[in-house]
């Protein structure tokens, strides 16, 4: 029941976040969290089915449908599914790719992604942009589990976040950002979570790797790609000034 209060809450949270996410967005980041989002999209091996997880008002979904229409504009067609719980969320995923003609197939979900059990080995790519921090770490490292499930051996975790960088000023310009973006989604949506759990630590523990990484805004944003260890590439590691 707690759960379940603290869940609608939440999702009412972003519901009446949705038309502003990205204007404020744009005024902390600039441009710089779509970066990341996008940074290595072009690094993804091939796909056919890919498990968006979270993308909130569409930005990465539009920027990943543009990228493959550009990119195969005649190929067999492909499948994504977008799950979210925020309704309006959605509708922002809807407007986004309204009349963006392509031949990527796009399937909304509207559920709790903490009750979402993919079928198993049916998706090449999990994506999840700014979107683990929602959630603490017991909670990741059931539901982490779960999903990995639902991916194709060989297939790929795509994964954006922050990050506090190991030390120094970006350390405690780090600190200071995530504190207050922390309280931002306390008071808006209800947020738990007070700090960064290391999802890094739940990957090692789910056997899945990085093969590409790029870290961005003084290494406060990672942008990972990360495979099961007996299927990993050679690693590539970038870092932006
Ligand atoms: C912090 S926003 C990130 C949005 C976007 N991915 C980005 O890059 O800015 C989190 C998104 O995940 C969704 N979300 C949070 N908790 C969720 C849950 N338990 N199940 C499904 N979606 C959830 C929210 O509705 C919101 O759209």
């Amino acid at each position: 029941m707690k759960r379940q209060n603290e869940h609608s809450f939440n999702v009412r949270g972003y519901d009446r976040l949705a038309s502003f996410y990205q204007p404020i967005e744009r005024c902390v980041f600039g441009d710089r969290l779509q970066q990341a989002r996008t940074a290595l999209l072009d690094q993804l091996p091939q796909w056919d089915r890919m498990l968006v997880l979270g993308d909130g008002d569409g930005r990465l979904l539009h920027a990943i449908v543009h990228s493959v229409t550009q990119s195969q504009p005649s190929s067999a067609s492909r499948t994504i599914v977008s799950l979210d719980q925020s309704s309006k969320m959605l509708d922002r995923q809807r407007e986004r790719l309204a009349g963006h003609g392509t031949n990527v197939s796009i399937e909304f979900i509207q559920t709790d992604a903490l009750e979402y059990q993919p079928p198993a080995d049916s998706f090449d790519v999990i994506v999840t942009p700014f979107f683990l921090d929602c959630f603490n770490e017991a909670e990741l490292r059931k539901a982490m589990r779960v999903w990995v499930a639902g991916l194709t051996v060989g297939g790929v975790w795509y994964h954006v976040d922050f990050v506090l960088p190991d030390r120094g000023w970006r350390r405690f310009r780090a600190k200071l950002l995530l504190h207050a973006m922390h309280l931002f989604f306390r008071v808006t949506t209800g947020l738990r979570n007070r700090t960064l759990v290391d999802v890094q630590a739940i990957f090692e523990n789910l056997n899945m790797h990085p093969i590409a990484k790029l870290d961005g805004d003084r290494s406060m944003i990672t942008t990972t790609i990360y495979q099961g260890q007996c299927l990993q590439a050679q690693s590539t590691r970038v870092s932006l000034p």
